[in-house]
């Protein structure tokens, strides 16, 4: 067995990226089964000097593609948008980072078609905004669980893509046209710029499933990395605020073709407080002056579209639901640092309705949406944390915290993070 599943335990944005740059330096192959540009995984790494820091985020591509021995794929499960795509690559490219031969495309992963981003945001029209980040992700799997969507594979016969375009505009044009002044959408434009693609992702392209499955065979080690968190997972998450994926572990299986018996182990990430973009129910959401603060500290604005991030205490009650749910056996806990100057710091252990104390997360929005959170008060440790490289020397109020949490999680912590570089990682034993 010799695959690790990465998932975000919360509603994403924990941190994924520089937990998978870390592991990545001791995997084969690092491989995104879900979700796609809506992503937004942060990586820091060293400049060529080695003196400086960048900061690059990726969306599409795994963030094992800075380990020059690490192959990359995007799986099937994954929404492809050529425009990220190609935009990332060259970007990758311009800071000396290979893709030729490291990166690999599942042919069984649908297109996001330029259709599908004006979709998304005429939904968004509508009385029932999720928030989405507006980059057709939903619209896409909404074709792909029709049966209508479009593949990478179909772009190798211009006939085949031809006929399921002209298909799809037929079906799409009149809302379209009506919401953007009768501008149709033009079917030979779309087919050149797709098959433009074509030329410059064919080299990518492949059966990524056969390929990780000769993988395991040959005892390389996989990582797993998911997008976005376990809350906005199409079936676990807060329904019908969700992205349109399965974020959870068992999505990994399926958005990659291989079998849950070659899974080893699963490790949850967890950021230190809370946040959400987006809307949905949030029950330990501070709109106050304490929200501000962790919104500032923590830099907690949308990585793919800026939005200012809505923030909160930690949840432990939804935290032990997307550890059962996930199977999460250890976690890595992130943005540590940011509760450095809290003189108190809440975590929600429980939550009350009516009067009475709920046992279950309740994924029904009405029912999260009324509940009180009930809070255990922790004593902060007011000392920077940033500097520290050995978890027995973190302050003792910040190891009394990160304890007291895996406790209620049943859990084991397994690093501890506290600065978005690379050495502001601390492993715990
Ligand atoms: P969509 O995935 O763009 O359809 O958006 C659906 C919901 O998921 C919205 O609330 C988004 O804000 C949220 N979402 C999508 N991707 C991310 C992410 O990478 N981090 C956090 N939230 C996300």
């Amino acid at each position: 067995m010799s695959v690790q599943i990465i998932v975000g335990a919360q509603w994403g944005d924990e941190g994924k990226g520089k937990i998978v740059d870390h592991l990545s330096e001791n995997v084969d192959i690092v491989a995104r089964y879900q979700g796609g540009a809506n992503a937004g995984h942060t990586v820091v790494i060293p400049s060529k000097n080695g003196k400086n820091e960048q900061e690059f985020v990726l969306h599409l591509i795994p963030s094992g593609i800075f380990h020059r021995h690490v192959t990359c794929v995007i799986g099937n499960g994954v929404v492809l948008d050529p425009v990220a795509l190609m935009a990332e690559i060259e970007q990758l490219h311009r800071i000396g980072i290979r893709t030729e031969g490291r990166l690999l495309i599942s042919h069984h992963a649908h297109l996001i078609m330029p259709y599908h981003k004006m979709l998304d945001s005429v939904r968004e029209k509508g009385d029932q905004k999720i928030g989405t980040t507006g980059r057709g992700i939903g619209p896409a799997y909404i074709d792909k669980y029709m049966r209508t969507g479009i593949r990478v594979v179909d772009l190798l016969d211009r006939d085949v893509l031809c006929k399921k375009l002209k298909r799809n505009l037929e079906q799409n044009n009149e809302l379209l046209s009506k919401m953007y002044n009768s501008q149709e959408l033009d079917v030979d434009s779309i087919i050149s710029e797709y098959q433009e693609f074509d030329k410059k992702v064919d080299e990518y392209v492949t059966d990524t499933s056969a390929y990780l499955n000769e993988a395991i065979r040959k005892k390389k080690k996989i990582l797993a990395e998911g997008a976005q968190g376990a809350l906005l997972d199409v079936d676990h998450g807060t329904y019908p605020f969700v992205t349109s994926s399965s974020p959870t572990s068992g999505g990994a299986c399926t958005g990659l073709g291989i079998p849950p018996t070659t899974v080893d182990s699963i490790i949850g990430v967890v950021k230190a407080y809370s946040t959400r973009v987006g809307n949905g129910p949030f029950p330990t959401e501070l709109n106050d002056e304490t929200g501000n603060r962790l919104r500032e500290f923590g830099g907690e604005y949308g990585a793919t579209t800026g939005r200012p991030r809505r923030c909160g205490w930690l949840d432990l009650v939804s935290l032990r639901y997307s550890c059962h749910v996930n199977g999460i056996e250890k976690i890595a806990i992130t943005k540590l640092d940011v509760l450095d100057n809290f003189s108190e710091i809440k975590v929600c252990i429980g939550y009350k309705r009516n009067g009475k104390q709920l046992t279950q997360f309740p994924t029904d929005v009405q029912t999260l949406e009324a509940v009180q959170p009930i809070y255990r008060f922790f004593a902060g440790w007011e000392a920077p944390t940033s500097g520290v490289r050995k978890y027995r020397d973190l302050p003792t109020n910040a190891r009394k915290y990160i304890e007291a949490v895996t406790r209620v999680l049943d859990t084991k912590v397994w690093m501890v993070s506290v600065g978005a570089r690379r050495d502001q990682t601390l492993i715990v034993r």
